[in-house]
């Protein structure tokens, strides 16, 4: 399948109203001049979204959320629904990221749950999966992506658009050793997971929706190792912490797509 690479942009609790729309908009600005060869998405924090929609408009860079919750409203206080990043002009939501795994007890069942969620919402997940430092050491890292895989994804298979866009679900790896530290897996482990993911995707959904579904490789992704990452099989697009606050960097890993 011809998959259109993502570069998506996490930038997690980072950014008050001046620098982030500044942000957005200049992202939105390189598009606009230069039809970039990816697909871009930003993930600001849930106070920009309203602000950063409007400074995109119009550019082709998507919009999404780092979570949301599983319910479309009522009293849950101080949590967003899908709809509600929908209704903010969200195309996308990030869920089960390593940091809400560990940070707020998020379990894989309650990932699918979200992933639910946001397909309800029409919004496309881009669900989060991938081992730790011990997981990996101790030869677990297939043993433990695979059950994150298998118990987090959406029982019901995605949609899929015939365009290179591919499928309404996203799967992101990122090795939580490789967060924020500089390290980064090397291609021939990236590419044995990713090809493993792969094999799961179209044992859980056929090979035509296996096939659309977009593999994202997330940690530590800069200008300086990401053709190297994005030219590994099955890697269709990157998740950027750091860098995705940087434009020049930023733009600088669509560009080596
Ligand atoms: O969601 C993004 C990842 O957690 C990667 O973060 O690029 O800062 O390592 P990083």
């Amino acid at each position: 399948a011809m998959r259109r690479k993502l570069i998506a942009g996490n930038w997690k609790m980072n950014g008050l109203r001046a620098g982030g729309i500044a942000l957005a908009g200049d992202l939105a600005g390189k598009c606009k001049a230069e039809a970039p060869n990816c697909d871009f998405l930003v993930c600001p924090p849930a106070h920009l979204l309203i602000s950063v929609a409007e400074a995109i408009a119009g550019s082709g860079v998507a919009l999404g959320g780092q979570d949301c919750h599983t319910a479309a409203s009522g009293a849950h206080t101080g949590d967003m629904s899908a709809e509600m990043l929908a209704d903010a002009g969200c195309g996308f939501v990030i869920l089960g990221h390593s940091e809400r795994r560990a940070d707020h007890g998020e379990s894989s069942s309650l990932v699918r749950a979200k992933a639910a969620a946001a397909e309800r919402a029409g919004l496309t997940a881009i669900v989060c999966v991938g081992e730790t430092a011990d997981e990996r050491e101790a030869g677990k890292a297939l043993e433990v992506i695979e059950s994150q895989v298998r118990e987090s994804l959406p029982e019901t298979a995605p949609e899929t658009a015939p365009e290179a866009a591919g499928a309404s679900l996203v799967v992101a790896y990122e090795p939580v050793w490789a967060i924020g530290t500089g390290l980064t897996a090397t291609p021939s482990d990236v590419a044995e997971v990713h090809a493993h993911i792969r094999k799961l995707l179209v044992e859980l959904y056929g090979n035509d929706t296996g096939s659309a579904i977009r593999i994202l490789y997330g940690g530590s992704v800069k200008p300086g190792n990401a053709a190297e990452l994005m030219a590994v099989g099955d890697v269709d697009g990157a998740l950027v912490g750091g860098a995705s606050l940087k434009l020049d960097d930023f733009w600088a890993i669509g560009r080596s797509c």
